[in-house]
């Protein structure tokens, strides 16, 4: 069934003979001389290459005290265990290298005390995309494509026009018009993406986006391209290092396209596979209760898969109809996984708590924090559980999410208003009565 219906670019010949993407459905193999869409048959790849010989982790340690540009990137340091691009293709900023946090009063909110968050925020563009998009990019480089696009809730177009822009290529991003969050449209004006809206949702300019990509040959960057899942469990890789390679109990993020879900499992089989793992941490994917297709399927027993109108605050994840639905039902299956839902009262209440901290995150981030909370109430994750939880965006994202809890007329708990006083210090101690 499989057939190489992509556009065949000229750089072909870089391609490592050693990489071949396997569709998924009907698994037909292709080689990855085109930009990646779908096999004929509807199904979506996976990349497959060879183990190394030699492989552990070892290796990975000692590239920590390296200054070479592909060792201190939080992806290529482990570039054993991704596809064998040409290295002089690689495109990095470097992304990655993103900190662990434990902070009391979180763990006492979410009644987990030893919670871990992931701050994925602190890459190049301020999200987790930037690690799929150095192994896109470098992909799609290797094969001197012409131009990129993608269709994105924000972050994804930040990621596609910084990359494209350190690469040297033009850019166009595909965009549902009204709903995107501030700090990401900004970013993809300000690095140069040709940026079109689409009067519609997120789900329409995806699907969009693949016409376009096969009737103009541009290179896709969305996570139907698999390039993008193998730099994603990169964070995987990274957490568990700062481990000491010794798994959590459980890895707990947002689900929206649900491609990060896909490529923690994939993450995780890859690992489990290849000998560097021998237990396995369940997933915990979070998704806002009024863009829940996933939770919905995972409720029936995954026999049934609607998509829905997605409605959220949290827009990152405003998504109806996940591309990545499959295989994030394959990482569950896989690793025990459980599916969640939270409000956006919660996802909000979350991100205040995060932001208190003094650790900050977007509200899609949030919804893992809310999510924990719910599964420790459920009794899901039980007492003594060590849990790490992906903060996947930066709190300068979305400022519009901010000011809409902290200004809001209702009682919100962490409400923060300014106050605007006369220059007097009359007037300032008046205002500063209930703040020392
Ligand atoms: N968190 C943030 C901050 C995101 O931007 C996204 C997705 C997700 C979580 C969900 O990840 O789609 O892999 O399940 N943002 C995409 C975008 C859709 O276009 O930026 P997912």
């Amino acid at each position: 069934m499989a057939d190489e219906g992509e556009q065949q670019l000229t750089g072909e010949l870089t391609i490592s003979a050693e990489i071949w993407l396997v569709c998924e459905r009907c698994g037909g193999r292709i080689r990855p001389t085109g930009s990646p869409g779908r096999c004929l048959c509807g199904g979506l790849y996976h990349v497959e290459f060879p183990r190394p010989a030699v492989l552990s982790t070892a290796l990975f340690e000692q590239r920590l005290g390296s200054w070479q540009p592909l060792d201190r990137s939080g992806v290529w340091r482990y570039r054993e265990l991704l596809p064998p691009l040409p290295i002089d293709r690689i495109i990095t900023r470097p992304e990655g290298n993103t900190n662990l946090y434990h902070h009391p009063r979180l763990a006492e909110w979410t009644g987990c005390p030893d919670l871990l968050l992931k701050h994925e925020g602190e890459n190049p563009t301020g999200s987790f995309k930037d690690r799929g998009m150095t192994v896109a990019i470098s992909h799609a480089r290797a094969l001197d494509a012409r131009a990129v696009a993608c269709a994105s809730t924000g972050n994804t177009a930040a990621s596609v026009a910084a990359y494209a822009a350190l690469a040297g290529l033009p850019s166009i991003v595909f965009l549902p018009s009204g709903k995107i969050a501030t700090g990401k449209l900004s970013q993809a004006i300000a690095y140069g993406a040709r940026i079109v809206q689409i009067a519609g949702e997120f789900d329409a300019a995806m699907q969009l986006v693949q016409e376009a990509s096969s009737a103009l040959g541009l290179y896709l960057l969305n996570s139907v391209n698999p390039f993008r899942l193998e730099g994603q469990k990169a964070i995987v890789f990274e957490l568990l290092h700062q481990l000491g390679w010794e798994p959590p109990d459980w890895i707990i993020l947002p689900g929206g396209n649900l491609g990060n879900t896909a490529a923690f499992g994939a993450a995780v089989m890859q690992l489990r596979a290849w000998g560097l793992l021998d237990r396995l941490p369940r997933l915990g994917v979070i998704q806002a209760a009024g863009a829940a297709p996933f939770y919905a399927a995972f409720r029936s027993g995954f026999r049934d898969f609607r998509p829905v109108m997605a409605e959220t605050v949290a827009t990152a994840i405003r998504i109806g109809n996940p591309v990545s639905y499959e295989r994030a039902r394959r990482a569950i299956e896989f690793t025990d996984g459980v599916v969640e839902a939270v409000t956006d009262d919660e996802i909000l209440e979350a991100k205040a708590q995060v932001d208190r901290c003094g650790i900050g995150c977007e509200p899609a981030s949030a919804a893992a924090v809310a999510g924990v909370r719910k599964l420790v109430a459920r009794g899901i994750i039980r007492p003594g559980e060590r849990v790490v939880a992906v903060l996947t965006g930066h709190v300068l994202k979305d400022p519009d999410a901010i000011l809409q809890y902290h200004l809001s007329e209702e009682q919100r708990p962490l409400a923060n208003r300014p106050v605007t006083i006369e220059p007097t210090l009359v007037a300032l101690r008046g205002a500063l009565e209930h703040a020392l």
